[in-house]
């Protein structure tokens, strides 16, 4: 059997076997990377009633479909959701019922521009980047391509944030780590690491919590955008 083969079988029998999707099938949720917002909101309250929150990297729609739930209105109070949700991925996503999709390339200015325009002006509470490139196996330059990211959803977020809002973001624990780290602490006023337990050891997946946009750090971006939003 070829060395590829072997990984494809030890990656089915392990996913097969995985808790998480098990219960995400037990939940209908689209993947298991539900557990993993659900894991960080249980220790971080994220999630609250009325909030406006934008999804980066949504399809299939699981951590969507955990945003929608939370923030769902009870049918007695005319059902829908409390509060607005936007999701943006580069893949198509199958509709979410309340959940406004923006489809296309988050690193392009056309893309933000009708990412904010679903937004229609409003200030953002939560934004949540579960973004990840396709990887080509060189370290380096997947390090690279996601930090690319990663400042792309600082410089967002910095951009869209309440004065308390918060901004949760994937990144690998590899080069560039600590850069990133740093990013988060010139922006924001609180900064977390996050390994929810859904997130699998052997991954260098890690999640990072900044809380509080920096005054300081929003006038940057609003100077090198021109002016402020
Ligand atoms: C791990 S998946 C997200 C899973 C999602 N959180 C869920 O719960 O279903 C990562 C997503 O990031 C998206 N992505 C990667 N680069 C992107 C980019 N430049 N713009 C928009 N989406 C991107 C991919 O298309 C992929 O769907």
């Amino acid at each position: 059997m070829s060395k590829r083969k072997k990984v494809n079988r030890a990656w089915l029998a392990q996913h097969i076997d995985d808790p998480y999707v098990k219960l995400a099938r037990k939940h209908e949720y689209r993947s298991r990377a539900a557990f993993k917002l659900i894991g960080i909101d249980e220790q971080d309250r994220l999630i609250r009633p009325a909030i406006t929150v934008v999804d980066l990297g949504s399809a299939p729609g699981a951590w969507s479909q955990v945003l929608r739930e939370r923030l769902a209105r009870p049918a007695a109070a005319g059902g829908g959701v409390d509060g607005r949700i936007v999701a943006l991925d580069l893949l198509p996503m199958e509709p979410i019922a309340d959940v406004a999709f923006v489809q296309g390339d988050f690193r392009e200015e056309e893309t933000l521009r009708r990412l904010e325009e679903a937004l229609a002006g409003a200030r953002v509470d939560l934004v949540v980047s579960d973004m990840a490139p396709n990887l080509s196996g060189i370290a380096a330059a997947d390090s690279a391509r996601m930090a690319d990211l990663v400042e792309l959803a600082v410089a967002f977020a910095l951009a869209h944030l309440k004065p308390d809002g918060a901004l949760l973001v994937k990144c690998f624990h590899g080069s560039g780590y600590s850069q990133i780290v740093e990013l988060f602490k010139r922006s924001f006023v609180r900064v977390a690491v996050r390994k929810p337990k859904a997130s699998r050891d052997r991954s260098a997946e890690t999640y990072l919590l900044g809380r509080g946009p920096k005054a300081s750090a929003v006038a940057g971006v609003d100077e090198r955008s021109g002016g402020g939003s």
